[in-house]
């Protein structure tokens, strides 16, 4: 765990400059508008420690796929969100020597990513080998409202010399990607300019196509000389300026950044040189004031507010304020990357984690078109879902959502979580009646979600068989979300949200059919589906074999779990962990740890089919050998612990989860941030202690405050209601902030909000 981020309510503040930690603080202060984002690199040449990022949205190669035993039914590829080119380049050169932060003695580094304004901004004083001194403060925004545009101020003020200086503003498509398999380079130069007019590259991927431009235009205080350069793949101005001791230099660099996803080849230059004039001639305040107007829209809706604890008041503006960047949910062919725009880890592609752990917060702070959206991206997949399964031999229309995808298409290539880590089916069905509850929209059913939910329901119908043994429905060979254990039979997690998901399939199907007559032929027609087919799924239901253990009346995580050596992980020493780092696989496999909520994800996805003391049971038994190795984890934890009144545990929890990325607890924010994870963490202040669930139709709280707090308070979208939920020590308060008279539950207790 590092500790170096300072505490501020708003702001992520990185004080001094600390090599080491750059790539984790790049990580951290990345920005992003939903269309494209990028890392915090510097502006400057930097020969230091670096991950260069650039990421453009829907943008990926299908990097040809590398497995040590070919399995038939792999995927050919693996889809890589690509690192994209670069445009903040603001190089500085005096007498023939680079302003290189690792080739200077530094003072006064700072780098603050402002939350409340969505603005990067970093100070500095080097002094180089030379020994001239500048001071930079460099200020920077992707904007939210435009989300095709960038820009940046950059001020130098030489400290202690007046001299000749060239400033190189360039864009850079000679770009890798640290993570591909075969050390490939995926853009191919179409178009590049650098004239007085503009400065530009357009590059396309290989194989898939797409096209970006990235164009820049820049305004100087002053300058004797333009240089236009052109590289390959490279297009810069290099402008000779003159620097007087002490006096502000300034530097504005405009960017716009489009893609063929949103306009022809034969448009794209064109328009996008078009938009970076727009956004040069409104200028940099005009942009920023935008900005921050915009941001101010987003925190209205979706701030948490903690009295009484600065850390954690941090910690949750920063994952509110990375999933609002990563998502806007204006066009549904995009998803979220458990690393958003912060990494390559993970190629940007979708997972479970998008249905389990972002979905609830886009619901509940955004109208409801963002949650729509991630939605309608599940059912534009179905045809590919439904060939998924065909790969693997299943038939009729059943249909197996992918592990892991950009265009619907499985990428992931290990036969134990590809073929076997089919739970992600049943979040993917799950989220239609989360989403269908929330909104109290009936109609998604009919328009897309029966669809989905029938081609999902025949996968469990074929995937479970008839055990003349147990005489029950038997799934076999599957792993659990708990990825620590594979290839076991009967999950209870998976075999009871197969049971849940079944049961939901029949009740949608009677509502469309009574209350949407045509919509329903027409899904008949579509999915060639014969009603006659929930028979069987009512014989599942009914009769499936779901592991209970009397003794300890729990229910067991899968066949065998509790023959294992059953220590609990406070026995495990400290250099022993986490175990992923420190034990062999087949020593891992064989274990009885647990890498995340498993059992504990079905109580919480179905907790109304269980009583408290279940819960407690259940919870009581799991969590004791949870190593929690999956940023996942503590987000569940914490609510069930909530759920369940032990409170402590659940604060621990919380605290795991919302600063898991700004003290680096897994050694791993380098790579880039846990952006789904962060879904999580909201969850923990709005479901964990605001104990917050749609009952009936009506949002419903049981809100506890940890004794670390004085007072916490969020907002919450239902339906056409703004709602604020303040907690203190001594009570709750609920006001409606926009929207009619409303009925909402505080424990237990039916109360109108006027
Ligand atoms: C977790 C999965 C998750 C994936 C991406 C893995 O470590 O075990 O549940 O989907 O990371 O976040």
């Amino acid at each position: 765990m590092k500790n170096y981020i300072k505490y501020d309510p708003w702001k992520i503040i990185e004080e001094g400059f600390n090599p080491d930690y750059n790539k984790i603080s790049e990580s951290i202060c990345s920005l992003g508008n939903g269309k494209f984002g990028q890392r915090a690199n510097f502006e400057e040449s930097f020969s230091g420690k670096t991950l260069q990022g650039n990421y453009v949205s829907g943008v990926y190669y299908p990097d040809k796929t590398r497995v040590g035993w070919w399995k038939n039914g792999y995927p050919e590829y693996f889809a890589k969100m690509l690192n994209a080119p670069s445009w903040i380049g603001i190089k500085t050169t005096v007498q023939g020597e680079d302003l290189d932060l690792n080739k200077c003695e530094i003072q006064d580094f700072s780098r603050v990513l402002d939350m409340k304004k969505g603005v990067l901004e970093r100070r500095f004083t080097a002094k180089t080998q030379s020994g001239k001194i500048f001071q930079v403060v460099a200020t920077r925004f992707l904007s939210v409202l435009r989300d095709e545009i960038g820009a940046i101020k950059y001020t130098i003020i030489p400290k202690n010399f007046s001299a000749e200086a060239e400033i190189l503003c360039d864009v850079d498509a000679d770009i890798k990607n640290e993570d591909s398999n075969y050390d490939e380079k995926f853009w191919i130069e179409i178009l590049k300019t650098s004239d007085d007019n503009n400065t530009f590259v357009t590059a396309e991927t290989k194989k898939t196509q797409f096209q970006v431009c990235t164009a820049v235009k820049m305004e100087l205080s002053n300058f004797s000389k333009v240089e236009n350069i052109l590289k390959e793949k490279y297009a810069a101005k290099k402008y000779t300026v003159q620097f007087t001791e002490n006096e502000e230099f300034t530097v504005y660099k405009y960017a716009a950044v489009t893609s063929t996803m949103y306009y022809s080849k034969e448009k794209i230059s064109s328009k996008t040189l078009q938009v970076l004039e727009k956004a040069y001639n409104d200028g940099f305040e005009k942009l920023l004031d935008e900005q921050i107007k915009t941001w101010d829209e987003k925190w209205k809706e979706s701030d948490i507010i903690i009295e009484g604890d600065v850390a954690a008041q941090q910690g949750i503006r920063f994952n509110i304020f990375q999933l609002n960047q990563t998502y806007t949910g204006r066009d549904e062919r995009l998803n979220i990357g458990p690393k958003g725009f912060t990494g390559e880890k993970y190629g940007g592609t979708t997972y479970w984690d998008t249905e389990a752990y972002c979905l609830p917060f886009y619901l509940a702070t955004a109208d409801k078109k963002v949650a729509h959206s991630l939605l309608v991206y599940r059912w534009k997949h179905l045809k590919k879902a439904i060939e998924n399964a065909e790969k693997l031999g299943f038939t009729g229309g059943a249909a197996l959502y992918p592990m892991v995808t950009i265009n619907g298409e499985e990428c992931h290539n290990e036969w134990e979580i590809t073929f076997e880590e089919i739970h992600r089916n049943a979040a993917i069905a799950n989220a239609v009646k989360i989403y269908v509850d929330y909104t109290g929209e009936k109609k998604y059913l009919a328009d897309y979600g029966l669809e989905v939910l029938i081609s999902i329901s025949r996968f469990w119908a074929q995937r479970v068989n008839w055990s003349e043994d147990k005489q029950k429905y038997v799934m076999l060979g599957v792993t659990g979300p708990n990825e620590y254990e594979n290839n076991v039979n009967n999950n209870w997690y998976t075999s009871f949200s197969a049971v849940q998901n079944m049961k939901y399939t029949i009740k949608a199907i009677d509502f469309v059919k009574n209350n949407y007559p045509e919509d329903f032929l027409r899904i008949k027609n579509v999915c060639n589906f014969d009603e006659k087919e929930t028979e069987k799924w009512n014989e599942i239901i009914a009769n499936m074999y779901l592991g209970f253990d009397e003794k300890r009346q729990i229910f067991v995580q899968n066949d065998g779990f509790l023959d294992k050596e059953l220590i609990p992980v406070s026995k495990l020493a400290a250099s022993e962990r986490p175990i992923n780092q420190h034990w062999s696989w087949d020593r891992i496999l064989r274990s009885c740890y647990i890498k995340q909520a498993d059992v504990l994800q079905g109580i919480y996805f179905f907790e109304e089919e269980f009583d408290t003391q279940t819960i407690k049971r259940n919870f009581e038994f799991y969590e004791q050998f949870t190593v929690h190795e999956s940023s996942l984890s503590s987000c569940i934890h914490n609510i069930l612990a909530a759920r369940v009144g032990l409170y402590d545990k659940a604060y621990q929890f919380y605290l795991n989860a919302s600063r898991l990325d700004l003290d680096d607890y897994n050694n791993d924010t380098c790579d880039g941030c846990h952006i789904t994870s962060m879904g999580g963490t909201w969850m923990t202040i709005v479901q964990g202690f605001g104990g917050m669930r749609i009952k009936d139709g009506l949002p419903s709280f049981n809100p506890i405050i940890p004794k670390q707090w004085q007072k916490y308070a969020f907002k919450i979208r239902h339906q056409d209601n703004l709602f604020l939920i303040e907690v203190t020590q001594s009570g709750t308060k609920i006001q409606k902030l926009e929207g009619p008279d409303a009925k909402v539950l505080i424990n237990g207790v039916l109360t109108e909000i006027k």
